[in-house]
């Protein structure tokens, strides 16, 4: 198990926040390196949860979710939104979509997105989502690699 983390570990990732919130107000949020697009035409993307994550239900009940890709600077988030917590939003710049997502402030883009299926993936549920609303504002993103945060370094 160790070693087939530490393999994996190699494919280097972005890092995104994803938020969530119920129409009866319940938020989470959770930093994840699973993000992937999946299709153009129609706009899909996914991301896998794990079952274990307290976090999974409220999803699943929502079926609606933010895709937060973090700054460069914003490794502070990531370890917050990676740490289970009562409130993990508390004195965190969010700003609430027209969906009623929250969306962080700082990130270099987000993907505001509808739960159109969830699989069963092993210990883990992949949500596939159909983006409704996506803005790219740019700047250094967050990279993980090997179990460590990174920036980029400039390629020739
Ligand atoms: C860089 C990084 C990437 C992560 N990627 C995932 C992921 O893709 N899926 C997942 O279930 N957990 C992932 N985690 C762990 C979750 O962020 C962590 O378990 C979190 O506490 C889950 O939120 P919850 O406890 O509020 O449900 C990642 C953690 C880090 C630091």
């Amino acid at each position: 198990m160790r070693s087939l983390r530490d393999a994996l570990g190699q494919f280097a990732t972005g890092v995104a926040v994803v938020t969530t919130a119920t129409w009866d107000g319940e938020r989470a949020g959770v930093t994840v390196n699973s993000f992937t697009s999946v299709s153009l035409d129609p706009p899909l993307v996914l991301w896998c949860l794990s079952l274990r994550a307290p976090s999974e239900p409220v999803f699943r009940r929502a079926g609606r979710f933010a895709v937060n890709v973090l700054a460069a600077d914003q490794d502070g988030l990531s370890r917050r939104f990676a740490t289970p917590g009562p409130d993990k939003f508390a004195g965190v710049e969010t700003c609430l979509s027209a969906c009623g997502l929250p969306v962080l402030a700082g990130t270099v883009a987000f993907f505001l997105c509808r739960t159109l299926t969830a699989h069963d993936g092993g210990d883990h549920r992949i949500f596939v989502g159909e983006v409704e609303r996506f803005e790219r504002r740019g700047g250094e993103p967050l990279v993980f690699h090997s179990g460590r945060y990174r920036a980029l370094s400039a390629c020739a």
